[in-house]
């Protein structure tokens, strides 16, 4: 790619309705058309969090490394299961009324989306305990209400995957809770459908990627419904939002995993452990604003995202 393609977006204003801001992407409305369902413009920027807080530099290249990993996977996935998702296209050409600076700005960095009526559910799937789920365990023998055996280490590998669900808080962490909790607050039927769903993608992606030398430990999926030309929501789920992108997923390099161990992962581990540290030096409390980044640590952390791009993109499994 033209290197002046990789200046660092930090955040967009574009002459369109409805911006919304996420902790990385930025969500804008397109304009509608008559008669046809509403699509979202979905750019994602080089803002990262840590903690919970966007740090105050980018990641120049980041947003682009998502985009490419996303579209990658939402490729693969139409291609294998039969799961519904949100993707239209990727060409910035389809967006209208933006100039020709914001077109250079959004190339390769933006996706339009069919617009969902969101279900506040984060559908986790685990194949080895760690995070909040190696937490749990550890306090309780179970991850989501989920009897494990017994003996389990850090970072080991689960029996079979398992579907942890998680609270979508609009505001700080997202809390685990049981599949009847999820249950409660999206239904039945709907919560049989995305656990059956989110169990076969996580399937299809981490052979993919453990034929590459990756394992794929956990990972995150987002559904929503369909909504119809009146925006109201339909009856159709569709996976929407980023997937299985280092943002939204727990990668590790296969020859680095051992039980007991935390393995170094594909993602933003580098600025968390940096950032940890800051905080034992009284450098920093976690609360916004983030600290600025060293160099170092911001090239790090690029070189991490792209070389999960470059594994789990290429052709040829990894002859190991
Ligand atoms: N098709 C869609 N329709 C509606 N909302 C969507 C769709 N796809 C993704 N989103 C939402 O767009 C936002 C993407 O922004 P980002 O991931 O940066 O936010 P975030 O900080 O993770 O916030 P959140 O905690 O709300 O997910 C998310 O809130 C996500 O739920
Ligand atoms: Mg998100």
């Amino acid at each position: 790619m033209d290197a002046a393609l990789e200046d660092a977006l930090m955040r967009t204003d574009l002459p369109l309705l409805g911006r919304r801001e996420g902790k990385v992407r930025d969500v804008y409305e397109l304009p509608r058309r008559a008669g046809e369902a509403p699509r979202l413009l979905v750019v994602a920027t080089d803002r990262i969090s840590a903690f919970d807080v966007v740090m105050p530099v980018p990641i120049a290249g980041k947003g682009r490394l998502l985009t490419a990993l996303s579209l990658f996977w939402f490729r693969f996935l139409r291609e294998r299961s039969r799961v519904p998702d949100h993707l239209l296209s990727d060409r910035v050409s389809e967006v209208p009324g933006i100039d020709a600076t914001s077109v250079r700005a959004l190339v390769g960095r933006s996706m339009i989306c069919k617009a969902a009526r969101v279900v506040p559910i984060e559908c986790v799937v685990r194949g080895y305990l760690a995070g909040s789920g190696w937490h749990e365990y550890r306090e309780s023998g179970r991850i989501c209400g989920l009897e494990l055996p017994k003996g389990l280490q850090r970072s080991d590998r689960l029996p079979a995957p398992i579907f942890t669900p998680a609270t979508k808080a609009s505001e700080g962490h997202d809390e685990n809770i049981t599949f009847e909790q999820a249950v409660a607050t999206a239904g039945s039927e709907v919560m049989e459908r995305l656990r059956a769903w989110s169990l076969e993608l996580y399937e299809l992606a981490a052979a993919h990627a453990s034929e590459r030398g990756i394992l794929l430990a956990d990972t995150k999926f987002e559904f929503g419904f369909e909504l119809d030309a009146d925006s109201a929501p339909t009856d159709s789920l569709m996976l929407i939002d980023e997937v299985l992108t280092p943002d939204s997923s727990r990668y590790w390099p296969a020859d680095a995993w051992a039980p007991g161990r935390d393995p170094p992962s594909f993602d933003k581990q580098h600025l968390r452990e940096w950032l940890l540290a800051l905080e034992a030096r009284g450098g920093w409390d976690r609360s916004p604003p983030g600290p600025p980044l060293p160099r170092a640590v911001i090239e790090e952390t690029v070189a991490r995202y792209r070389e999960a791009l470059a594994r789990l993109t290429s052709d040829a499994p990894a002859t190991r």
